[in-house]
């Protein structure tokens, strides 16, 4: 269907659902921006945009999201909600456990939040895989993704998802058409590092990760503007809970393990390891074991299509 249908429907179907203030959490990912654009063209006022900082997000993040909403003109609230996080994520290693964490965390600062602006909904840009693989009816649950699976059930805001039948594809098409400087962003975890950090999740932990995303992401993006690779659909670093016995000079180190992921897909739905370069790979370890050295002595890459894994580890 013409991408310009899509937007008007969307704006159509959200203006007869939102009669009242709303809530709309943006993570500057590209699925909950398109949401809060829609919703922005549609009631205006009525909505408050919010960034919650999880302390689960990548390098620069923050500023970057502040950045891109200002550019935009729409006003966003940052709310630093990391010592919650991190405190309700104490001890727990199983995956899901996790998800539903994080899902009932955001919910509580979003209800906070309604009460200091007496919002009656909370707009988020859940879309089709988000809910597919969550579970439900004939359906197993895959993964919880943080918006679906991870909701609490008592919760006092009422939910609208303008985004719910689309897919990740469609979703950079409307982004494009409304102009989102993020449309070509590769996709980002609503759970953020979490699902990365396997094991205990500690603000160390998080942030080997994220120093591990970001060499892994500049490093790709890099080798793919010079022409050494395609660029990948998704590519970045998970911190795996296996120590292993390593050298640095002539001193015995007992260090993580960090994994390279990258892949190709269309939306989500399955996906193929990118065969990157040899080389590039042997530089990205090298970059990463020097400057997280002591901390990490052995980076692995993931040669494992979906299916039979996921994109993320968790
Ligand atoms: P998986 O790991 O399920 O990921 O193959 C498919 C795509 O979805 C992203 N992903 C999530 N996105 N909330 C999100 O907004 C989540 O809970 C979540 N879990 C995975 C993943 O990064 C990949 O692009």
């Amino acid at each position: 269907m013409d991408t310009q249908i899509l937007i008007d429907e969307a704006i159509q179907n959200l203006q007869s659902s939102v009669d009242d203030t709303a809530i709309i959490a943006c993570s500057g990912g590209i699925d909950s921006t398109v949401a809060a654009v829609l919703a922005h063209r549609a009631v205006g006022n009525l909505l408050n945009c919010i960034y919650v900082d999880t302390g689960l997000m990548r390098k620069n993040e923050s500023n970057e999201v502040s950045a891109m909403f200002s550019d935009m003109d729409i006003e966003l609230k940052i709310v630093d909600a990391s010592s919650l996080f991190f405190k309700s994520l104490e001890g727990v290693t199983d995956p899901e456990e996790k998800r539903k964490i994080i899902g009932e965390q955001f919910i509580r600062v979003f209800e906070k939040e309604q009460n200091k602006c007496s919002a009656k909904y909370l707009i988020q840009g859940t879309i089709a895989p988000d809910w597919i693989e969550s579970g439900g009816g004939e359906r197993d649950i895959i993964k919880s993704h943080h918006n679906v699976g991870g909701i609490p059930e008592e919760i006092s805001l009422t939910i609208i998802e303008p985004l719910r039948e689309f897919y990740k594809d469609e979703i950079r098409e409307i982004a494009r058409k409304i102009g989102i400087e993020s449309s070509e962003r590769q996709p980002f975890p609503g759970p953020g590092l979490a699902v990365r950090v396997l094991g205990e999740i500690t603000p160390q932990r998080v942030e080997t990760c994220r120093l591990a995303c970001d060499i892994v992401e500049k490093m790709v993006f890099e080798a793919a503007k010079k022409g050494r690779c395609d660029l990948p659909w998704q590519y970045f670093a998970s911190l795996l809970p296996v120590r292993s016995v390593g050298v640095h000079g002539d001193v015995r180190v007992h260090g993580e393990t960090i994994v390279v992921r990258a892949v190709k897909s269309i939306d989500g739905m399955s996906a193929k390891f990118s065969t990157l370069p040899h080389d590039l790979l042997a530089e990205i370890s090298t970059e990463i074991t020097n400057s997280l050295k002591g901390q990490v002595n052995r980076v692995v890459y993931d040669i494992t299509h979906k299916p039979p894994g996921t994109i993320e580890w968790e």
